[in-house]
C-alpha cells in the first residue's frame, strides 16, 4: 500500500537506530514504549493526511514524543509533565528535528494539563500551567489527540488480558482443588 511505504520510508531511520530501539525494554502501558511510540506515530500520520497537515512531521514527532526511559509515574525527572522536555533532548541529541517537530513533542501532553486544569487535586505535587502545553500547530493537537487515543486503548487492553489472566488462574485454581 503507498501510505504504509511512504510511512516506512519516513520513520525508517528512527526505527532502525540503536538508540531509539532501546526503548523495546521499557514497559509502558503494558506493552513497550517501542510499540506505544509506533502506534501514536502510524496513526497521527493517517489523521495528519486526512486533515491536510504535515504528516512526516506528525509520524516523525509521534515517534520521538515519549523517547526517554523510565516511568514517568513513578521517576520524578520523567514525570508526565517533564518527559516531554526529556523527550525533546534526546530527539536532538540522536536525531535531526525541526522546530514544529519539538512543539509537538513539547505540548504532546497538553490532554493532562487540561486534565489538572479541571482536577488539580490529581497528583497534586505536580503543578502545570496548561497554557505551557498548547499546541502550536495542528500537528501538535493530533499528535497530542492521538497519544491520548492510542494510551486509552492500550491501558484497556492490558487491563482485560490481566482480568483474563486472573479469571483462568482462579479457574484453574477451582479444578485442581
Ligand atoms: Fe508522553
Ligand atoms: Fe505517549
Amino acid at each position: 500500500m503507498k501510505l504504509n511505504k511512504e510511512y516506512k520510508e519516513i520513520t525508517k531511520d528512527i526505527l532502525e537506530n540503536e538508540n531509539y530501539l532501546t526503548l523495546k525494554d521499557d514497559i509502558h502501558h503494558g506493552s513497550s514504549r517501542y510499540e506505544h511510540c509506533k502506534r501514536v506515530s502510524y496513526l497521527s500520520y493517517l489523521v495528519s493526511k486526512l486533515l491536510k497537515g504535515n504528516a512526516s512531521e506528525a509520524a516523525i514527532s509521534g515517534l520521538l514524543h515519549d523517547f526517554f526511559h523510565g516511568n514517568a509515574s513513578t521517576c520524578e525527572e520523567v514525570s508526565y509533565v517533564k518527559h516531554p522536555l526529556v523527550s525533546v533532548n534526546n530527539a536532538k541529541k540522536y536525531f535531526h528535528i525541526n522546530e514544529n517537530e519539538e512543539s509537538i513533542i513539547k505540548t504532546h501532553m497538553y490532554h493532562y494539563a487540561l486534565l489538572k486544569d479541571k482536577f488539580p487535586f490529581i497528583n497534586k505535587r505536580e503543578k502545570v500551567n496548561s497554557k505551557e502545553y498548547k499546541p502550536q500547530s495542528k500537528d501538535g493537537y493530533i499528535v497530542c489527540a492521538c497519544d491520548l487515543a492510542v494510551s486509552i486503548y492500550e491501558t484497556l487492553i492490558f487491563k482485560a488480558r490481566y482480568k483474563t489472566c486472573i479469571y483462568i488462574l482462579f479457574a484453574i485454581n477451582l479444578i485442581i482443588k
